[in-house]
């Protein structure tokens, strides 16, 4: 049996920036419009640190203006609002992210809802969600969006295919299988409370597994020649990453599957380029 064809993720984003600064460069040229992007921090998470780092270090790349803001975990919730505030009203900001999970004590909701729905760079305000369940979306959040670049390359049929996601997140399980079923696919989506998991998942052409669980998918679960998305980034006490899937076992099963980290990872951060310059451009149009 040959083993599972691995989805260069880091390839694919790297491609989509390079496209990206070109369209930058563009946009300067044309209409004197540099994108700008905020990423807030809030307190000393180490992994929100690596993530918030290396989405500046793709601005950079790109061309796209960034401002970091970094708060103390002491912040109260009146400062990050009025901090948003501002960043809503300042016309070199056409992107706003706040690097989640916030620290105990900050309404997470009422952090994202402050967020102007035109400057939402990652797609999660409540309006924006809104738009993708109705059918017509704006802003798509950033690892969903990456997640259906990385299945297309493969150049699999969604339509009528059987899709299975598992978690159902906010940010990642359900804008995927809403992204999945606006494609035609016949989406399932499971959860902890899912019963005989390895069977429905066993049906799928396509399984996206974004549960914060390591290894939880394992060989058996896997359909032969199934095109398997692993989201999970989950620190072992031996310092590793591990993803959601067996990573070993599961590509001897499957005919493609991406790899942890090099997969979802630096997708996510590509379509975040993707949406502020997307925002950017909304703003200039006449
Ligand atoms: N935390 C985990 N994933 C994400 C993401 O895509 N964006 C932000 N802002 N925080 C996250």
């Amino acid at each position: 049996m040959t083993q599972a064809q691995i989805i260069d993720g880091k390839g694919i984003a790297a491609r989509l920036r390079s496209a990206l600064r070109q369209e930058v460069q563009a946009l300067q040229r044309e209409q004197g419009l540099t994108p700008g992007l905020a990423a807030v921090l809030v307190g000393e998470n180490p992994a929100s640190q690596i993530y918030v780092r290396m989405k500046v270090k793709a601005c950079k790349e790109v061309g796209i203006y960034s401002r970091q803001v970094t708060l103390p975990a002491a912040t109260s919730q009146e400062q990050l609002l009025a901090l948003i505030a501002e960043l809503n009203h300042d016309p070199q900001i056409h992107g706003i992210l706040v690097q989640l999970p916030l620290p105990a004590g900050l309404d997470e909701r009422a952090v994202l809802e402050s967020v102007r729905p035109a400057k939402d760079a990652d797609g999660f305000h409540p309006e924006n969600l809104g738009y993708l369940l109705a059918g017509y979306p704006q802003v798509l959040p950033c690892t969903p969006a990456g997640i259906l670049k990385l299945i297309d390359s493969t150049g699999i049929e969604l339509v009528g295919a059987q899709a299975v996601v598992v978690g159902r997140s906010l940010i990642v399980g359900k804008p995927t299988a809403l992204l999945l079923l606006s494609r035609h696919a016949t989406v399932t989506l499971c959860h902890s409370r899912t019963r005989d998991l390895e069977q429905v998942c066993r049906r799928a052409d396509v399984l996206v597994a974004a549960t914060g669980r390591p290894r939880l998918i394992t060989a058996e679960m896997v359909q032969p020649g199934a095109v398997v998305i692993d989201v999970g980034v989950n620190r072992m006490p031996d310092r590793s990453l591990v993803g959601d899937v067996d990573f070993e076992a599961v590509r001897q099963v499957a005919g493609y599957l991406t790899p942890v980290p090099g997969g979802v990872g630096p997708m996510t951060i590509a379509m975040l380029m993707q949406n502020t310059v997307a925002a950017a451009r909304r703003s200039g149009a006449k």
